[in-house]
């Protein structure tokens, strides 16, 4: 198949376009200055000239704090520019796959979220999420709405080099305990989303890695499997102050996997394991906290 890939300079994209090409597809992938997601001619022009037969919708503002100061900006790119793709897309008569957030739901009741549960953001991000899933469903019935959570991976600063470059300089370390979620390798997202492309799945699916925690418990088993014994303190969210509020339980329910690919992602320490065989980038050792 043709797959055009939007936002292929970020960490998703950095596993996926890959993902793609091992798989056999031909694929055109467009980092932000090759095509912004806001501009519409731009988007419709590109979009309906490649002829694709699925457009993998990877562009996002992604900072989930900024969004708070950069309200307009968010919509902007995660909901209008959802919208310019969807439309494009269908135009094109291509299926298209969307990237969705954990960061939609309020994040308020301890089970974890079903794919038709009520949504109800409580951060900027979230909601521009919530605005681009919306859209998506409105411009282009033939879509896949993935949504995921707590996302790390090569080609972006993420919370497991973060740790691990603390744990080896000997801390100190201090992490929220008091968010939970399922911490997610791009890579074992990108091989289901490969899958779920070749079977031409439509709908809303819920894709993490198997298996929760909380950002602490996280960085503890990453100081375990770096094999740095540190006592790494438990702050709450109220002491961190961050300026965007976050779901203080964001864990989806996958089990929606298993009847469209037989299978649900490895639990999420495994994953952490494979990540860690692979070699550490230095550049990457900034704080993030998950989008
Ligand atoms: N990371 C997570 O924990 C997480 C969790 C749940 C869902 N997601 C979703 O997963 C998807 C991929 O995220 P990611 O983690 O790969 O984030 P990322 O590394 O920030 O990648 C997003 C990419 O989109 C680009 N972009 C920003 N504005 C754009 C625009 N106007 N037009 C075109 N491209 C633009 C960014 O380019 P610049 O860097 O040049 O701005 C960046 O390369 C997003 O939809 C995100 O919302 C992420």
């Amino acid at each position: 198949m043709n797959v055009l890939v939007t936002g292929a300079g970020g960490m998703l994209a950095t596993a996926v376009v890959p993902a793609l090409a091992r798989a056999g597809h031909a694929v055109t992938a467009l980092a932000r200055a090759e095509l912004d997601v806001t501009r519409e001619s731009d988007v419709r022009r590109v979009i309906v000239g490649a002829k694709p037969d699925w457009v993998c919708h990877l562009a996002a503002y992604t900072d989930v704090d900024g969004c708070e100061s950069r309200g307009e900006h968010a919509m902007r790119v995660n909901g209008e520019g959802a919208a310019h793709v969807a439309a494009a897309a269908r135009e094109a008569c291509a299926a298209m796959l969307a990237i969705s957030s954990d960061y939609v739901f309020a994040g308020d009741d301890p089970t974890p979220r079903r794919e038709a549960d009520a949504v109800g953001p409580v951060s900027a991000y979230g909601r521009s999420k919530l605005a681009g899933e919306q859209a998506v469903r409105a411009a282009n019935p033939c879509h896949l709405i993935v949504r995921t959570a707590w996302l790390y991976g090569r080609g972006g600063r993420n919370f497991v080099d973060t740790i691990r470059a603390k744990a080896l300089g000997g801390g100190p370390l201090a992490v929220v305990d008091d968010q939970r979620g399922s911490p997610t390798w791009t890579e074992d997202l990108a091989a289901a989303l490969v899958e779920l492309i070749a079977r031409d799945i439509t709908g809303t699916v819920h894709v993490t890695n198997s298996g929760d925690c909380t950002w602490h418990e996280f960085a503890c088993e990453i100081c375990a499997q770096v094999g740095v014994a540190l006592d790494v303190a438990r702050i709450s969210s109220a002491q961190l102050a961050r300026p965007a509020n976050r779901p203080a339980f964001s864990v989806l329910d996958t089990s929606g996997l298993e009847p469209v690919m037989g299978r649900r992602l490895p639990h999420w320490r495994d994953a952490l394991a494979r990540y860690m065989a692979q070699p550490m980038a230095a550049e990457r050792t900034q704080v993030t906290q998950g989008r």
